[in-house]
């Protein structure tokens, strides 16, 4: 595994991290794929209170040395004493003492950021948390949340990237790059659409993956990760795909190879910001309505 630099933080992580959207249907299975990806260096961990794999990260993880563990505060919970419980009830939901990296889960317009902001500097200076990230910022929203903070600054920004969406490049990544800010790629696969069997695989990706005997998914962390200040985070409860996720970052693509990759661009997979980002607009009752929604659901069909 390839490590770098969080931030400006002085702290290493995995260019391949874990994300754990959508696991708890196979826990056991689930909780040994993690245990295979941390043996195999990947100690990045993603989940957010709004995933519920809160717990089930806090089971692989126990006893573990040198995890490097991220989490996310849901925009409902960004009232300044919503940010400290909702902290508190993440804690004991993963069984540590400390979240190594506490990222806002979307931008939420109708809590003023210096309150949020305020709170999480408290939860750092409690040790609570150690560094402070956010998700699905825009570059505005980025310099918001830096102006807010007295103390310390946001080491990351973690938002969909991948060869099928582009749409960071534009503006995050650059200004990222510039101020040293680690960009979290999420969705690296375009959520299992990278995959041989997909239709929407590109034949360039499958030339090049034959051409380096490994997967479409490895060429595309692969070419993520090359990049300098990204990271990427994919998601996999199968332990092979764990295993070739986190032997991607050896695959080394030539400048050509990247470069026919960073002329791909493919439509078809909508990403997920741009329907999110609808949402970053709404009102604290509206997430709150949502999240209510979402809890009834969950509790409803048992998952
Ligand atoms: N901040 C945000 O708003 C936000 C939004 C979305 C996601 N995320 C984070 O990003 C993580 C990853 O994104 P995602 O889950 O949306 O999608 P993803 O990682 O792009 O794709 C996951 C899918 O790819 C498959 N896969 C994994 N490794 C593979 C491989 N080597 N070859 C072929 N297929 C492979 C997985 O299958 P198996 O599971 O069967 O292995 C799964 O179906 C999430 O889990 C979450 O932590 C954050």
């Amino acid at each position: 595994m390839r490590f770098t630099q969080l931030g400006k933080s002085g702290e290493q992580i995995p260019v391949v991290g874990m994300g754990t959207w959508k696991l708890g249907a196979r826990r056991e299975a689930e909780i040994e794929a993690i245990r295979e990806g941390l043996r195999l260096g990947m100690n990045l961990i993603d989940t957010a209170e709004m995933y519920h794999t809160e717990d089930l990260v806090g089971a692989a993880v126990s006893g573990a040395k040198g995890v490097f563990l991220a989490t996310k505060v849901s925009p409902n919970h960004f009232r300044y004493d919503d940010v400290i419980s909702a902290c508190d009830a993440s804690l004991k939901r993963l069984g540590v003492k400390s979240i190594d990296l506490y990222q806002l889960h979307w931008p939420n317009s109708d809590i003023p950021i210096s309150e949020t902001i305020k709170a999480m500097e408290k939860l750092k200076n409690d040790g609570k948390i150690r560094h402070i990230g956010v998700s699905n910022f825009s570059v505005e929203e980025m310099e918001e949340a830096r102006a807010a903070a007295k103390s310390s600054d946001i080491v990351s920004n973690q938002v969909e990237y991948s060869p099928y969406v582009r749409y960071v490049e534009e503006t995050v990544v650059p200004y990222c790059r510039k101020n040293g800010i680690t960009v979290i790629a999420y969705s690296p696969l375009a959520r299992g659409a990278l995959s041989n069997t997909s239709s929407i695989t590109t034949t360039t990706i499958k030339r090049i993956a034959s051409r380096h005997g490994c997967t479409p998914a490895q060429v595309a962390l692969s070419w993520l990760t090359s990049k300098g200040n990204v990271v990427a985070i994919p998601k996999a409860a199968d332990i092979t795909h764990v295993r070739e996720n986190a032997a991607s970052p050896e695959i080394g693509l030539s400048p050509k190879e990247a470069a026919e990759i960073d002329g791909l661009q493919d439509d078809s997979v909508t990403p997920v910001a741009s329907r999110l980002n609808k949402f970053t607009k709404k009102t604290a009752s509206f997430w709150s309505s949502l999240m209510d929604k979402r809890e009834r659901l969950r509790v409803k069909h048992g998952i």
